[in-house]
């Protein structure tokens, strides 16, 4: 009994001493080349949803997930899947991945890690000899990010069923163009919106975990010296957009009393948002006014309009909503003292996830058997993982950021660290896909 007992344990320590050999340096090497897909010059990247650059990416991460024998497939919005197909294809799959698309004047490590790490988890996974049960995929998202259409997470939005035809043709983009129309010109599209949509949406069971691999995108992994960050809840983001509308006119014959300045109406409500989002007193409340256009933008023009974009989040739920709801009724009252008009768009107000305790704890346990130190944290950024959540168990593995900065160019991340975010990747889907290591020698 007790040489049994010996055995059991000594299998446990050999099994979970089955590892991966990740290079960083060769991660950062093809995050590089990337970032060569940008409209703005290194190190700054900015890759808009289905523009040329967007295009040579998907381009290029296609080709990486086929030198990784996986099996590519796109839907009809962009989303691109790279399967390596388990032992048992009927089971529901164990999903990685992020997105490619960058805002303006970004870094090249926001999502993009979260893609090329995920096909490099795959491949050492694959060169480590290990046979997944459940197939394993790699995604990349179409569009996690806003710039283009106004809406964030486009594609996990869709995948998990998420989005409506009515909200998705609302959106435009600057050139008055919806989302189908400008998907087909690319070659993905269908011959409506709700068509896309049907096609996209997962099947029942069809993902039966889904991980994201991210750059924090704040400061405590670094700060606490702490390797390896698990994800346990999604804070909840909000976008509003407010127009304020004057009369407008002539900077010198407008006398001040006679003014309706639609500027200083946006100017206040900036400041609206500022105080409303620090009178929560919680550290977890966010605001932040991302873009304010005045119109006609003359020096000698009285603004006529002011458009605000606000975007409010929070870890509480009804928290945010009660700072969206201030920042509405700030809107009002500046409006109406200014004699201004004013129309307001609450564009998404999406609650919070909560990440899955097995995916969480297959994380941690990962980390661990790599010597890794653990935080478990909130994610303050929001993720496709928030949308993937309603349709598979969720979870996300963090590695530190040089600062915490993201959304900048300077965004840092170490190989050191981008190996160990790949490593905890890879062993976190091998313990989810149920698969068999190579038999080692005991
Ligand atoms: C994602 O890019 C976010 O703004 O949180
Ligand atoms: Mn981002
Ligand atoms: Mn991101």
């Amino acid at each position: 009994m007790l040489s049994l007992a010996v055995t059991l344990a000594i299998l446990a320590v050999s099994c979970s001493g089955q590892s991966v050999q990740v290079d960083g340096n060769k991660v950062v090497d093809t995050l590089t080349r990337l970032a060569n897909f940008s409209d703005h010059e290194n190190p700054a990247v900015t890759r808009i949803l289905f523009s040329p650059n967007d295009m040579l990416a998907r381009t290029f991460v296609k080709d990486l997930m086929r030198d990784a024998n996986l099996i590519v497939r796109e839907d009809k919005m962009g989303n691109i899947f790279g399967r390596w197909e388990g032992s048992n294809p009927s089971a529901g799959v164990v999903l990685t991945g992020s997105h490619c698309d960058a805002i303006p004047l970004a870094g090249m490590y926001d999502g993009t890690l979260g893609v090329i790490g995920g096909i490099e988890a795959i491949a050492a996974l694959q060169r480590a000899g290990y046979k997944p049960a459940a197939s394993i995929e790699v995604l990349m998202f179409t569009s996690e990010e806003p710039t283009r259409f106004g809406l964030s997470c486009s594609g996990s939005r869709a995948l998990a069923g998420a989005l409506e035809a009515e909200v998705l043709e609302s959106k435009l983009d600057s050139e008055g163009r919806h989302f189908v129309q400008v998907a087909n010109e690319v070659g993905y599209g269908a011959s409506s919106t709700q068509e896309m949509l049907d096609a996209t949406k997962l099947a029942p069971g069809q993902v039966a975990h889904f991980v994201e691999l991210h750059i924090e995108q704040g400061p405590f992994l670094e700060a606490e010296g702490k390797d390896i960050g698990v994800v346990t809840a999604i804070a909840a983001p909000a976008a509003l957009e407010v127009v304020f509308v004057g009369d407008g006119g002539h900077a010198g014959g407008q006398l001040m009393p006679a003014r309706n300045d639609a500027g200083l109406a946006g100017a206040e409500l900036a400041l609206a948002v500022e105080r409303h989002v620090l009178a929560t007193g919680s550290v977890d409340t966010v605001g932040t006014t991302g873009t304010f256009e005045i119109s006609p933008g003359a020096i000698n023009s009285v603004p006529r309009e002011a458009r605000l974009a606000i975007d409010i989040r929070d870890i509480d739920g009804p928290r945010r909503d009660s700072v969206v709801a201030a920042v509405l009724e700030s809107a009002r009252e500046i409006a109406e003292r200014r004699k201004v008009r004013m129309s307001s768009r609450v564009i998404n107000q999406d609650p919070p996830a909560s990440s899955h305790d097995d995916i969480v704890s297959a994380a941690a346990s990962s980390a661990q058997q790599l010597g890794l130190s653990v935080k478990h944290m909130v994610s303050r950024a929001y993720h496709d993982s928030l949308f993937m959540a309603r349709v598979a168990p969720m979870g996300m593995i963090f590695i530190p950021c040089k600062n915490g900065w993201s959304h900048r160019p300077d965004e840092f991340a170490k190989p050191e660290d981008i190996a160990n975010g790949v490593s905890v990747l890879a062993l976190t889907m091998a313990r989810l896909s149920g698969g068999s290591w190579p038999k080692t020698e005991l």
